[in-house]
């Protein structure tokens, strides 16, 4: 494995709930995850990012942990854990854990301890405990989830809580939030991990006495602007003494920051040389399919990061946003996760999906994958609302309230649910689709002109030819985009409407769909990317 592996590696998201259920009770767990490994190794893709899998009472899908060292025995043991980090290695996958720094479930023994000491007490010091304004909460401050940021005990004190009120905001100006942090740090380190996904990497640190905003607002994690509460300066010295931890295992451990700052400046912020190793670029996921958009936002993402010498990263897709399926055909301006999604054409939609995925591919960079992309699985828009269980659905106004959408479980094989996901008999905890039999792994396991296969090969000429760091771009006609990377390698896109001819650049290696014309004269249609060998 070379040095710096993550600079260009592929990263696939495993939302372990969803993944595969070894043991029956219909929700994915770690030995699932584990008997699949194969199929990622196959996939082409270079690590796997897990989605937390510890101690949690499930408030938030585990971004709720009670303890950060003990597995939630919905998903296995530590053991487990450790296991298919070994099996993962002896395939030449590295593995990734998500890390919820934040905040913690109102069951962590730390906050249990705090509401039991009551008012006064320097174990409420760990968070943010204050009195309230009569009886208004301390600040003005909501809660992403909806509703105030603030819950009342019945001690008459209230405490913080950015998201749901089951998950309170650690106080980060508390030392022994910083060791406790660092010691979690090293147990998975020294289990053989190969790093962390840092959830809300922007909004540890709030500012000093907790000001007012002053007006009615409400706060998305995709556009969270200026604010008291993200993206202060004051979370760098964080990440620095992580990087420091980080940098004394071998094989370039990495972090990677879930952080939605306001600029692409300032997420770069978080990759400088001495802090993390990348962050997400959710603002490349925000942007629309339009040849100038995408040239632009290309363009911004790559000059913010190269400024700190990071690479730029580049996914379309997780599991907090509207599947790209269905999210790049909705006008979403100011709802980029797509949280009003509703149903789009589905042959459509996929089409649009495949084009973009080849082109997320082609870029310099990292890229990050979203379990069940690779199967061209649409978002499911008709979940009833009793098996919804997004936190913030119930909660008025809340943001993500429909992310459930692309978290139903993953179909492998079969004629019905659960499509293999896992034993028969046990239903799915949300349930999968009846049209799902066309989209499994088997179904589409050898199709040449399946998502499945099209990703494979995607995944396996990007390994061998994509190697360079440097993109140029090429004059192209209305509507589309062409672009070459390094030496040999040019990407075509027509985001029009209408069919564009051209003239075969090359020897077309692979193309998201069919394409039409004659070998001197080729035709695209609207919504496909190829790529060529020049
Ligand atoms: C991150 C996670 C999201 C979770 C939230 C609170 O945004 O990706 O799923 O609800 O943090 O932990």
């Amino acid at each position: 494995m070379s040095d710096s592996w993550w600079r260009s590696a592929v990263i696939y998201q495993v939302y372990p709930r969803s993944f595969a259920d070894a043991n029956g009770d219909g929700v994915g767990d770690l030995p699932g995850i584990r008997s699949r490994l194969p199929y990622l190794r196959d996939l082409g893709v270079d690590a796997v990012w897990l989605s937390p899998f510890y101690l949690s009472p499930q408030a938030d899908a585990g971004y709720d942990v009670a303890d950060y060292r003990v597995v939630d025995p919905l998903f296995g043991t530590v053991d487990d854990a450790r296991g298919l980090v070994t099996d993962a290695h002896e395939l030449g996958l590295r593995v990734i854990v998500d890390l919820v720094p934040n905040h913690s479930s109102d069951q962590h023994e730390w906050f249990k301890q705090a509401l039991r000491e009551g008012p006064g007490s320097p174990l409420r010091e760990r968070y943010h405990f204050r009195d309230g304004r009569g009886d208004l909460p301390p600040n003005d401050w909501p809660s992403i989830f909806g509703g105030p940021a603030w819950t009342r005990v019945p001690d008459g004190q209230w405490y913080l809580h950015l998201f749901a009120p089951e998950q309170p905001d650690f106080n980060w100006d508390h030392p022994a939030v910083a060791d406790e942090f660092r010691t979690i740090l090293r147990f998975w380190l020294d289990l053989g991990v190969d790093g962390f996904r840092i959830d809300v990497a922007h909004g540890l640190v709030k500012e000093a006495g907790l000001p007012d905003l002053g007006h009615q607002t409400e706060w998305h994690l995709l556009d969270v602007g200026e604010s008291p509460c993200f993206d202060r300066d004051g979370v760098h010295e964080i990440y620095r003494s992580w990087r420091r931890i980080l940098d004394e295992y071998p094989g370039e451990r990495i972090a990677v920051a879930e952080a939605w700052a306001p600029t692409l400046d300032r997420v770069a912020d978080y990759v400088r040389p001495d802090e993390l190793h990348q962050a997400f670029n959710f603002s490349y996921l925000a942007t629309p399919w339009e040849p100038a958009a995408q040239r632009a936002m290309i363009d911004a993402s790559l000059a913010a990061m190269s400024r700190v010498g990071a690479p730029t990263t580049w996914t379309l897709s997780n599991h907090d946003v509207v599947r790209h399926t269905n999210r790049l055909m909705q006008d979403l301006s100011g709802d980029v996760a797509g949280r009003r999604s509703t149903e789009v054409d589905p042959v459509a939609g996929l089409r649009r999906a495949r084009a973009a995925s080849l082109l997320l591919l082609a870029l310099p960079g990292s890229a990050y994958l979203y379990q069940g992309e690779e199967l061209g699985l649409p978002e499911v828009v008709d979940l009833p609302p009793e098996v919804r269980q997004d936190p913030a659905f119930h909660r008025a106004t809340g943001q993500d309230g429909y992310r459930d959408g692309c978290r139903v479980p993953l179909p492998w094989s079969g004629s019905t649910a659960p499509y293999g996901f896992g034993p028969d008999g046990a239903p799915c905890w949300l349930p999968q689709p009846d049209s799902w039999a066309a989209l499994s792994v088997e179904a589409q396991d050898g199709d040449p002109g399946s998502t499945l296969t099209m990703y494979r090969d995607a995944l396996a000429l990007r390994r061998k030819l994509l190697t360079g760091d440097t993109l140029t771009w090429r004059d192209a006609p209305a509507g589309m985009l062409i672009l070459d990377r390094g030496p040999g390698f040019r990407c075509t896109v027509n985001m029009g409407a209408a069919p564009v001819r051209l003239t075969p650049p090359g020897e077309l290696l692979l193309a998201s769909g069919e394409i039409g014309g004659t070998p001197d004269e080729i035709e695209l249609p609207p919504d496909t990317t190829v790529w060529w060998q020049i």
